[in-house]
C-alpha cells in the first residue's frame, strides 16, 4: 500500500514536471509590458462588447453574445490562457455557457482577429483585460541576466 501511494504521487509529479518542460509548455512566453488605455481603445475598436461584458464598458443593446470577461469563475486562469483565448479561441471554451450557443462542431463562435490585429494592439489589449480577471502570477522575463 505504501509503495502504491507513493508510486502514485511519484507519478503525479513526473506529469506535473514533464508538462511544465514539455515543447508545448508555456514556459517562457512572455510579451512585453502593455498600456491599459491603449488596450481599451483596442477592445473598443474590434467591438469586443458586441459580445463581452466588461467593466466600465456598457454593451451595446444588440450584442450578439454577453460573455463576461474577468472575475473568478472563467476558464481563465493565467496569462497564457487569456492570450491564447484571444488568438485561438477555440482552444478551449468559456465555462458556464450552453456548449451549443458557444460553438460549432469544435470551433468557437468567437470572431478571430488574427489577421487584422497587430501585436502591438494585442499586447495592450491584454494589459487592458488583465486586471479584470484574478490571474495566477505571471513573472515578466527579467531581462538584466541577459547579456547582448
Ligand atoms: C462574435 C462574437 C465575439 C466577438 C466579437 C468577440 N468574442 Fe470573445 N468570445 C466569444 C465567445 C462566443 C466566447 C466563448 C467561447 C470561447 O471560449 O471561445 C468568447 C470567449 C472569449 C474569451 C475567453 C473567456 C473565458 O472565460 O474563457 C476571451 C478572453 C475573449 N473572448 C476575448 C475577446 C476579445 C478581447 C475580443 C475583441 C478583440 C472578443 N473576445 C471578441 C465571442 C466573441
Amino acid at each position: 500500500m505504501k509503495y502504491l501511494v507513493s508510486g502514485v504521487f511519484f507519478l503525479c509529479l513526473l506529469l506535473i514536471v514533464s508538462c511544465d518542460k514539455g515543447a508545448d509548455s508555456p514556459r517562457g512566453f512572455s510579451l512585453p509590458h502593455g498600456d491599459a488605455d491603449l488596450g481599451k481603445q483596442v477592445f473598443i475598436k474590434y467591438q469586443c462588447s458586441g459580445c463581452h461584458q466588461i467593466d466600465d464598458i456598457t454593451q451595446p443593446q444588440e450584442a450578439e453574445f454577453s460573455i463576461r470577461l474577468g472575475g473568478k469563475t472563467t476558464q481563465v486562469k493565467t496569462y497564457a490562457e487569456l492570450v491564447t483565448s484571444v488568438i485561438n479561441p477555440s482552444h478551449k471554451f468559456a465555462r458556464g455557457y450552453p456548449l451549443s450557443k458557444i460553438q460549432q462542431d469544435g470551433t468557437s463562435k468567437m470572431k478571430v482577429f488574427n489577421d487584422v490585429m497587430t501585436i502591438t494592439e494585442l499586447i495592450n489589449l491584454v494589459a487592458f483585460i488583465q486586471p479584470h480577471y484574478e490571474l495566477m502570477p505571471y513573472k515578466n522575463t527579467n531581462y538584466q541576466y541577459y547579456t547582448y
